[in-house]
């Protein structure tokens, strides 16, 4: 995972941006791992567990508390609060598409979504459960869970393992296919406006795409410098530089500040942008990127032809009705 190195990022960066664009729609299905299916099942207990505050500490933080599945899959905040109101210094990316994120979080620290959903659990800021153990003792408990595991693993099926599994599996059918973009390019012409269709075109001209390439312009799991040009006095006002990002985690030097490129599928739903969250509009990130990452400076006209098919990047949202949740009686939080 960490292997790439800026040499060959830039290489990669170079050749793609040579090459026209191919502009592909978001597949409608999500592929899951062999050793997890997606199944109804396992998707049910999934929802229920990703929807359930009873897996926080003090029962009040749910993964729906900072993605809310309701809205843009995050919490349009520049970093989340997690229990006992504490904050982290990054912004919740969105769930709805990450089953296409090749690998989770901005430093691409987690291989899976299985391997993802581990973490927040027992982060101290997040969910701040002590251990896995007292998480799988409290579901244990619930009659409720016990009959939603066997149906989806079997017997006895209450585990670390197998809630990753199921909340994934759940993750997975959050896609958003059929937006105003997808339905241009599966022919229908009249889908994006002529400004959104000057956006797109400017986009690949420019070589965004270079970067935020394939079905869900998220690079498929390339790795990326922000900001490629320094910027001394953009630097002093939203720090983007602080946080390592790849460096955070692979300790290597020449992995600093570098970050999975992330989708621009329903980015118009997910304001404040980048990893610390210090844009709070769109025009204001493409007016960045193209600065910071291309060294261009756009006319407000183009900035707003970009925002335009921005727009038309966001999806139909799959209705979510929400599961009622094995009862606990007579449980008392903190
Ligand atoms: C307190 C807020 C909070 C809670 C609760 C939380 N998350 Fe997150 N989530 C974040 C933040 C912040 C990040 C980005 C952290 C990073 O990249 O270092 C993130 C990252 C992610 C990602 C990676 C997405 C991407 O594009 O890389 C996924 C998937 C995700 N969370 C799912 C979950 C699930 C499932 C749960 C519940 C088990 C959960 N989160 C609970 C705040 C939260
Ligand atoms: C060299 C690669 C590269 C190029 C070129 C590039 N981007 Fe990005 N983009 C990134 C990376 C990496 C991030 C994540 C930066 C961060 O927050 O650390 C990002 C972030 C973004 C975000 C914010 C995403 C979010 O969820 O907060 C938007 C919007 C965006 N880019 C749009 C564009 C547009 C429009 C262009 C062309 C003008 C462009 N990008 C060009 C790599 C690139």
């Amino acid at each position: 995972m960490f292997k790439i190195s800026p040499l060959v990022t830039a290489l990669a960066l170079t050749c793609s941006i040579s090459v026209a664009s191919a502009w592909e729609t978001l597949p409608t299905e999500a592929p899951a791992p062999a050793d997890n299916a997606t199944t109804a099942e396992k998707v049910a207990v999934g929802q229920m567990l990703y929807h359930d505050p009873r897996l926080s500490s003090t029962g009040t933080v749910s993964c729906a508390s900072c993605h809310n599945t309701m809205l843009g899959g995050e919490d349009n905040r520049p970093n989340s609060m997690g229990v006992n109101g504490q904050t982290g210094g990054r912004s919740a990316p969105t769930v709805w598409n990450s089953a296409f994120n090749k690998v989770q979080f901005w430093d691409g620290r987690a291989a899976s979504l299985e391997d993802q959903a581990a973490g927040p659990v027992t982060n101290p800021i997040e969910m701040g459960m002590k251990s896995w153990d007292d998480v799988v003792a409290r579901l244990k408990v619930i009659e409720g869970y016990q009959q939603a595991f066997e149906k989806a693993f079997g017997k006895d099926a209450i585990s670390k393992d197998n809630t990753t599994k199921a909340i994934a599996a759940y993750e997975r059918t959050l896609i958003t296919p059929n937006s105003p973009y997808d339905k241009y390019v599966g022919g229908d012409k009249s889908a994006l406006t002529a400004q959104q269709i000057r956006g797109m075109e400017k986009v690949a001209e420019l070589g965004c795409t270079a970067c935020h390439s394939g079905p869900a312009f998220n690079g498929a799991g390339m790795f990326q410098k922000f900001p490629v040009i320094g910027n001394s006095y953009f630097e002093a006002q939203y720090h983007f530089k602080k946080d390592k990002g790849l460096a955070e985690v692979s300790k290597h030097p020449a992995d600093t500040n570098m970050w999975k490129v992330p989708t621009l599928r329903n980015i118009a739903l997910t304001a404040p942008y980048f990893h610390n969250g210090s844009i709070k509009t769109l025009e204001q990130a493409v007016t960045l990127m193209a600065q910071l990452q291309l060294g261009k400076d756009l006319s407000k006209d183009e900035v707003a032809d970009i925002v335009a098919f921005l727009n038309g990047l966001t999806g139909e949202f799959p209705k979510q009705k929400m599961p009622a949740l094995p009862a606990t009686p007579g449980t008392t939080f903190n």
